[in-house]
């Protein structure tokens, strides 16, 4: 009826998640049938009068979105543990529950850094691009990576103990424990590390946190891995400590901006792998994700607490 909560999905879900949404009958549906980014101006046409949004990290959530969404809004989920396209004052602002989708992508995400570790430390990309191009050789030496592969592929679990695990910011005191994994300044661990997994939120203190500066600083055979926000990571910075021939080899789930324009300076470098965020596409990660946003976004049209939210 007309008196239902309206939801705005920005994007059609995975399957079982979109059946699970549509299913509900206490809502009135509203969705973006098409693949891809929902264009800004169908967004704030679409939002408008809405109780509650399911977005995804494409999806800029500001006060221009809120307001054409207007005073019925009461929560807005996004599918995504990431919330760094949302503006948190405004949320603070308006009182309005912001949900997520922590901890079911974990697995997933980390399945794709420890892939870009290797991709990168064995040159995954200059041996497809020779495969390609017909300049398959094999003699002694062709392809060997150098002290970065060596180093990554003595990683836990990957081969034996010799490898040693420091880092800089938030790791659960078990897990670091299990991993015997120390915590150590972050010029240390750029100064020091062999690998380098950037697994972090992007936020105000870790905007950029990769800069020229910091490349300087890093060994010269380092692996460079991020698989969390392209804006931790300063680009035209990177492409100019790549060109001035530093760094070793770097893997990119996450970059700026996404999608990447094929012509972009980053690309032209061998030693770069850039996969197209992709970090938590499993279709069973989605489902979870999905169902959790679906939750959250129920939950807010309801009343009720949202079960994952944001803390504001
Ligand atoms: C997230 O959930 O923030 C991820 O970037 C989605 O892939």
């Amino acid at each position: 009826s007309s008196m239902a909560p309206k939801v705005l999905l920005t994007q059609i879900l995975p399957p079982d998640s979109q059946k699970l949404i549509e299913s509900a009958k206490d809502i009135e549906l509203v969705y973006w049938d098409k693949t891809g980014a929902i264009p800004r101006e169908k967004f704030l046409e679409l939002a408008k009068g809405v109780d509650g949004i399911l977005c995804m990290l494409t999806d800029k959530i500001d006060s221009e979105l809120l307001d054409a969404a207007g005073p019925n809004l009461k929560v807005v989920s996004t599918m995504s543990v990431g919330y760094d396209h949302v503006d948190l004052s405004e949320f603070r602002k308006r009182s309005i529950p912001l949900g997520h989708t922590p901890g079911v992508l974990t697995d997933a995400v980390a399945d794709i850094t420890v892939l870009l570790v290797l991709a990168a430390a064995r040159r995954i990309r200059e041996g497809f691009r020779a495969v390609e191009k017909g300049e398959w050789i094999w003699s002694p030496t062709w392809m060997l990576g150098r002290i970065g592969s060596a180093t990554a592929l003595r990683l836990k679990p990957f081969i034996g103990n010799n490898g040693k695990i420091i880092y800089f910011g938030r790791v659960e005191k078990p897990i670091a424990s299990s991993l015997g994994a120390t915590k150590v300044e972050f010029d240390t661990l750029i100064r020091e590390s062999d690998v380098i997994c950037i697994c972090c939120a992007l936020n105000e203190e870790t905007k950029e946190m990769f800069n020229y500066e910091v490349f300087k600083k890093m060994k010269s055979n380092v692996i460079l891995v991020n698989t969390a926000r392209g804006g931790i990571i300063r680009q035209d910075d990177l492409c100019r400590a790549l060109s001035e021939g530093m760094l070793g080899s770097v893997g990119l789930d996450v970059v700026t901006p996404e999608p990447l324009n094929p012509n972009d300076p980053l690309l032209k470098f061998d030693k770069v792998t850039v996969v197209p965020h992709i970090g938590s596409g499993t279709l069973e990660t989605r489902t979870m994700m999905a169902n959790i946003a679906i939750e959250n976004v129920l939950s807010g049209v309801r009343g009720e607490t949202l079960p994952h939210a944001v803390e504001v």
